[in-house]
């Protein structure tokens, strides 16, 4: 059985023009210790389906389907029993470290209320234990780090703090939301080994736009288009020998291959393109693709496609 077993989730934020479906349909497994990128154009859904898994949505928001974690449907729980496995069993490791951390506490303590709520460590031990977290995370001088707002750091620190609070309750399962947005190269690459050995023994969702980080880290990555999942497969299938036309032309947007991005924008997540979403900028889109949605497709190997030309 999958640690965490998405099925037919859809989540839907009701709007003064319609229902906005940013997630709808989506079906998805990972495994224990399995790493898996979540990656596609900005608001595609990515990080509403984060939110889902973690529940951390206004409760105006509606969201079906089922979503099990170690045989156990996380929508059935209630808000208590979610509290107490967020951050302890599941934990996300939030988009833009400048807006989630507070500005106006210390990151060490920032840190250490993650361990008291979910370490029951007293206050002077969650404090060490801060310390030794951030340090963990590589930062120089851990301990006046500690002492610092979050101001006082840099880019590439204030992201190894929000590690340091997503793994300070040694969850099973963590979600890293673009962890490596924003960062130059060489932070880049250092937040890439930290993030790998600091997750060896966990599973992870990571969502980015950085493909070659998501090649290095992960074992499969599922491609996400206006609110669906297009392409599920291997990193190596995804990266090298992609079959939908979306993520292959995604994967030619990588710096490496001349940064040629798909033209077009993203469609209407109220009111979706009937057939393939995708078919009004699919370079080789057919008559039966405006009509008919595709289905996703099994092809070798336990990859999936949602194209009609991938059989
Ligand atoms: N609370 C909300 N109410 C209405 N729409 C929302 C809300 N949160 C996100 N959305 C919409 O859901 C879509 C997906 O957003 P998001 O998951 O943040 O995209 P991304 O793939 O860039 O992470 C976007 O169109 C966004 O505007
Ligand atoms: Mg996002």
């Amino acid at each position: 059985m999958a640690m965490l077993d998405i099925i037919n989730l859809r989540t839907y934020f009701p709007s003064p023009d319609g229902l906005v479906k940013a997630v709808d349909e989506v079906d998805l497994q990972i495994e224990s210790n399995e790493k898996l990128g979540l990656i596609g154009e900005t608001g595609c859904g990515k990080t509403v389906l984060g939110m889902s898994i973690i529940r951390l949505l206004l409760p105006s928001t509606r969201i079906m389907g089922r979503i099990i974690y170690k045989g156990k449907n996380l929508l059935d729980l209630n808000s208590e029993e979610m509290r107490l496995l967020r951050g302890r069993e599941i934990a996300m490791i939030l988009q833009n470290p400048t807006t989630s951390l507070n500005p106006v506490l210390k990151v060490g303590d920032q840190i250490a209320e993650v361990l008291r709520l979910h370490m029951g460590l007293d206050k002077e031990q969650a404090k060490a234990k801060a310390v030794e977290m951030l340090a963990a995370t590589m930062i120089p001088e851990a301990r006046m780090r500690a002492d610092q707002y979050p101001h006082e750091l840099s880019g590439g620190m204030k992201e190894r703090v929000m590690i340091a609070m997503g793994l300070a309750g040694q969850p099973s399962f963590v979600i890293a939301d673009e962890p490596t947005k924003g960062l130059d190269a060489k932070t880049k690459a250092e937040i890439v080994k930290l993030i790998r050995d600091m997750t060896a023994n966990r599973s992870m969702l990571m969502i980015t736009h950085d493909l070659a980080a998501a090649g290095d880290i992960c074992d499969r990555i599922a491609v996400m288009y206006a609110g669906e999942l297009l392409e599920v497969a291997t990193a190596g299938a995804i990266l090298r020998d992609p079959c939908h036309p979306y993520t292959q032309g995604f994967v030619h947007c990588l710096p490496s291959q001349g940064l040629q991005p798909i033209p077009g924008s993203s469609p209407s997540l109220i009111d979706p393109p009937l057939g393939c979403r995708f078919h009004p900028r699919c370079p080789r889109a057919m008559d039966i693709c405006k009509k008919e949605h595709p289905p996703m497709i099994k092809m070798n190997k336990g990859n999936f496609a949602r194209c009609f030309l991938c059989t």
